[in-house]
């Protein structure tokens, strides 16, 4: 599929930029948005410019709907062709963190469907991209969700945010941290997700998260066999708001539903 060879070709043309500013961060320009936590750095304005200027030059049509610069606009007719964009996933860890968890995210939406995403860890070297109806790969290899049953062995990722939603966190997902065998909370929406389509994890779990977040983890998860619902098991709407957003291994995802909605 050429939008999916688009997306990879654009991994390759900025993971060694990333790559290099994240080994010498010293003077990096770094501001903060909606709160003091809310990061942006002149890498994720670099990378975006640079990927969206790789896909208006093949697709010259095509809307792009991108975390920065004032592209957050949803597209006026949701059957467009649309890319969505997020530069730096993850964009704490890129600025402060030991073990750099953060992911460059771009997926593709025809008829406001899914059709083909991918993510890039720039760290470690790790792609992962998915077509619609095509299964997902990691590192060019088939990747699936995994085979856990039950929620006593299970790792979910309940994924915090800010600040502004951590009381609607613990409120819809208190109950699974406290039935849950393990869970993690890497503040990158990208790893969350590809860890549940690669099987190291079983679910994750955020209550209110933007499209360029979650779309391209969001099909990687259902392409390699897993579940995607708002927290009432309804489908996820990508140009319009959600109640949260649940993605399972499938087999965990009826128990998960019914403990975000336990009061
Ligand atoms: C954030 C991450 C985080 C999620 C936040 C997002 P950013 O994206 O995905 O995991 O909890 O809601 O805003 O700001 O690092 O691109
Ligand atoms: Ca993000
Ligand atoms: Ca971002």
């Amino acid at each position: 599929m050429i939008e999916i060879e688009l997306i990879e070709n654009a991994f390759a043309a900025v993971t060694p930029y990333v790559r290099e500013r994240h080994a010498d961060k010293a003077g990096m320009e770094i501001s903060s948005k909606d709160h003091a936590t809310d990061l942006l750095t002149e890498v994720d304005l670099e990378v975006q410019r640079r990927v969206a200027a790789m896909i208006t030059e093949a697709f010259p049509h095509d809307l792009i709907v991108a975390e920065e610069e004032g592209r957050t606009r949803y597209p006026d007719d949701p059957n467009a062709r649309a890319w969505l964009i997020d530069p730096i996933d993850g964009t704490q860890n890129f600025v402060r963190s030991l073990l750099p968890e953060f992911g460059i995210s771009i997926a593709f939406a025809q008829d406001g469907l899914l059709v083909a995403g991918g993510v890039s860890f720039p760290i470690t070297g790790d792609v992962f991209l998915a077509g619609r109806g095509a299964g997902a790969l990691h590192n060019g290899c088939t990747t699936r969700v995994s085979d856990v049953r039950s929620l006593t062995t299970a790792r979910v990722e309940i994924d915090f945010g800010g600040p502004s939603i951590r009381q609607r966190t613990l409120d819809r997902a208190g109950s699974i941290l406290l039935h849950t065998g393990q869970f993690r909370c890497h503040c990158a929406a990208v790893l969350g997700l590809c860890s549940v389509a690669s099987g190291d994890s079983d679910a994750y779990v955020h209550v209110a998260l933007s499209p360029w977040d979650y779309a391209a983890g969001l099909l990687l998860a259902e392409e390699a066999g897993g579940r995607s619902s708002d927290f009432h098991g309804n489908p996820i709407h990508l140009f319009r708001e959600n109640d949260g957003i649940l993605v399972s291994n499938g087999h965990l995802h009826d128990e998960l539903l019914a403990h975000i909605n336990t009061k």
